[in-house]
Formats: C-alpha cells, sequence, structure tokens
C-alpha cells in the first residue's frame, strides 16, 4: 500500500498529522526551533534530551527545556539509568503538559553512557526493560522508545529491545540505523530497521541520514517502517521536515523560503530564541543556527563578516547584518544570472 494511502500514525491516543518527525537533538531542538519545524508542516517533533535526574533535582536548564509553545503533541523526550529520577521525570513532564514521554536509549556520548543511560542500556537489556517498566508503570501519558542497531556490530540487539519494549507497553520506536560504536561515522544502514519493523507490530520510525525526499523514501523502502525521522538535515533547513512528509503523503509541500521570506524567517527564529532565554544567552544560543542557515543558503561569509554577524551582543545589529547579507547575496545570484 502506497504510503499515502496508509492510515495515519497513532501513539496510544495521540494521533500524529504525519510521517516525518524531527529528531531530538539536544542544544538543537528547543521550543523556538521545534515551532519553525512545525510552521512548515513537520509531522513530529520531539524535545532535547532531558536528563532525568537535572530535571528531578530541579535543575533550571532541564527545566526550560520542557518549554513547549506549539500546537503539535509536546513530545519530551528524558534520560537516565534510576528509576527513582525517571518517574520523577515523568511526572514532572507531564504536569508540564507532555502528550508523550520518549525514552532516549541511543544517545553515543561518553558523558550519558558512562552512567549507563543512552545507548549503554543496549548493552544491558533486563535494566534497559526494568527501566521502561517503571516509565510506563508512572506514566499517564503513552510512552516511546528511541535507540540505535545495538551497541556495536556484534550486538545488533534492537529487535529483541524492541519485542520486549512493545510487550512491555512501548508505542512507538525510531531506531537510528547505526550502532553506538559507530557513533555519527560511517552511513546509517536503513536494512536492519526492518528487523525491527518485523519484530514488532506497534510504529516504528527509521532514522540516519534522511535529508530530503529521495532518502526519505529509499530509508522507508529498504526498512518499511511506517515514518521517517530528520536530525542533522533539519539544520539551517527547519522547513526540510515538512517538505518531506507532504511529499510522502503526496501534498503540496511549502516551498523553501528565499529571499525576504527566509530574512523574515531567520529574523523571526533569532527573536524566539531571545525571547526563550534571554538576549545573553540568546545571542549565543543563536550562533549556530545563523551558521546553519548561511551555509544552507550557500551564503559565504569572510571570516571578518562571519566574525561580526556571530559576536555581535545587539540584536538589531544581527538582525540589520542578516539583511544586509542575504540581499547581497541574492543581488548578486540575481545579475549573475
Ligand atoms: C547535535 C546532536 C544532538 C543530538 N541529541 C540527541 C538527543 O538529545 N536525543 C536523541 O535521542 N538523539 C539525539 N541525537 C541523535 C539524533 O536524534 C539522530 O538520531 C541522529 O542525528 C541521526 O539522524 P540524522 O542522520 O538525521 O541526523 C543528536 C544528534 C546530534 C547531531
Amino acid at each position: 500500500m502506497p504510503i499515502s494511502n496508509s492510515p495515519s500514525i497513532t501513539v496510544g491516543d495521540v494521533s500524529l498529522p504525519g510521517r516525518a518527525f524531527l529528531a531530538p537533538m539536544a542544544g538543537i531542538t528547543d521550543a523556538p526551533f521545534r515551532d519553525v519545524a512545525e510552521r512548515f508542516g513537520a509531522g513530529m517533533v520531539v524535545s532535547e534530551m532531558i536528563a532525568s535526574a537535572n530535571l528531578g533535582t530541579g535543575q533550571k536548564e532541564m527545566l526550560r527545556k520542557l518549554t513547549h509553545t506549539g500546537k503539535l503533541p509536546h513530545v519530551v523526550q528524558i534520560a537516565g539509568n534510576e528509576e527513582k529520577w525517571l518517574t520523577l521525570g515523568v511526572k514532572i513532564a507531564s504536569d508540564a503538559g507532555a502528550d508523550i514521554i520518549d525514552i532516549n536509549m541511543g544517545c553515543p556520548s561518553k558523558k550519558v553512557t558512562n552512567g549507563f543511560a543512552g545507548s549503554a542500556l543496549m548493552r544491558v537489556p533486563d535494566r534497559a526493560l526494568k527501566l521502561i517498566d517503571a516509565v510506563i508503570a508512572d506514566s499517564p501519558v503513552p510512552v516511546t522508545l528511541k535507540m540505535r542497531l545495538g551497541w556495536n556490530d556484534e550486538q545488533i540487539n534492537a529487535p529483541e529491545i524492541a519485542k520486549r519494549a512493545q510487550d512491555a507497553g512501548v508505542q512507538m520506536i525510531a531506531v537510528h540505523g547505526r550502532t553506538r560504536q559507530q557513533f555519527y561515522k560511517g552511513q546509517a544502514r536503513w536494512e536492519p530497521v526492518r528487523d525491527v519493523v518485523e519484530a514488532v507490530k506497534i510504529p516504528v520510525i527509521v532514522n540516519g541520514d534522511i535529508v530530503d525526499e529521495t532518502t526519505a523514501k529509499a530509508a522507508l523502502k529498504i526498512s518499511k517502517a511506517a515514518g521517517v525521522m530528520i536530525g542533522r538535515g533539519a539544520q539551517g533547513t527547519p522547513w526540510i521536515v515538512g517538505q518531506i512528509d507532504a511529499a510522502l503523503l503526496d501534498r503540496q509541500p511549502q516551498d523553501s523560503p528565499v529571499k525576504n521570506e527566509l530574512i523574515q524567517l531567520i529574523i523571526a527564529h533569532h527573536q524566539a530564541m531571545l525571547s526563550a532565554y534571554g538576549i545573553d544567552l540568546g545571542m549565543r544560543v543563536s550562533r549556530k543556527h545563523l551558521r546553519w542557515y548561511f551555509e544552507a543558503a550557500n551564503i559565504a561569509l569572510s571570516p571578518e563578516q562571519s566574525r561580526e554577524l556571530l559576536t555581535q551582543s545587539d540584536p538589531d545589529k544581527t538582525h540589520a547584518l542578516i539583511n544586509q547579507h542575504i540581499n547581497n547575496h541574492d543581488n548578486r545570484v540575481t545579475s549573475a544570472a
């Protein structure tokens, strides 16, 4: 059955409007970024990973990561390796309005895996399942899971863990087609994700190196997954998630913003970051996004121009520079054509 005719994905009692999702990315998929992806039609967006122990002890940064301003379901990803923190995290997140709780079992970072959280849980499936059971028992909202293929090539256990997680009550699983030992190296493999799809009845979402309609369709064809999740491909192009979603559902995608639309979008996103973080922190948080927007638009800045743009402390000057660089670039492109 073509994907455009398949019934929509539901996670427990939450019905998702699409099949292309924005992947959780720490330091990136905050509320302002998720809102831009939503505006262009993303089918689901996920918060940054929230460390449950830090959330449970009231760390301000983690509480801020719970902020949700969009209309799509509020999907909160939590990480941890202790029942008491995970269950407290679930309570805090659901009290804050989470519609879905996602458990992180994919993060490869040593900081996270040394504490036996993130992808390290895939090495100890019994422990992972105990935590999953505890989260499901305490969660008033549906629980999903994000994982990798396994710890390394010798331990590809995503299908077994997925089956056990499903039997425990997990309602959807996203699989990044790499092992933990691969970190982000090499190519994501979509074929082994099919083994996960075949092991469970709940929706499986394929993730890894999906950047456009072609890769999304190839990943779905190979993995037979129900949907796709896009991470790095959305950096500097948050509209790509909605465009892929539209392509999968045979809908008319929104055009990529160019010229004035791009200027307005970047400035609005920048403003939203300043509102979310305050001016000092917001100016710093926004730097990577500005860099990605310019890179994605093929606007090459000299080292001096880059420094000037990215080290401003006055938002009005930043906005004037965004305007100036995009207009200059467009004038050059138009006169060369
Ligand atoms: C900067 C960065 C931060 C990430 N943070 C998270 C996270 O908080 N939680 C998570 O489950 N995965 C995280 N990931 C992994 C992504 O969700 C995704 O699985 C991975 O990047 C592969 O997808 P892609 O090729 O589309 O980027 C992160 C990835 C990157 C690059």
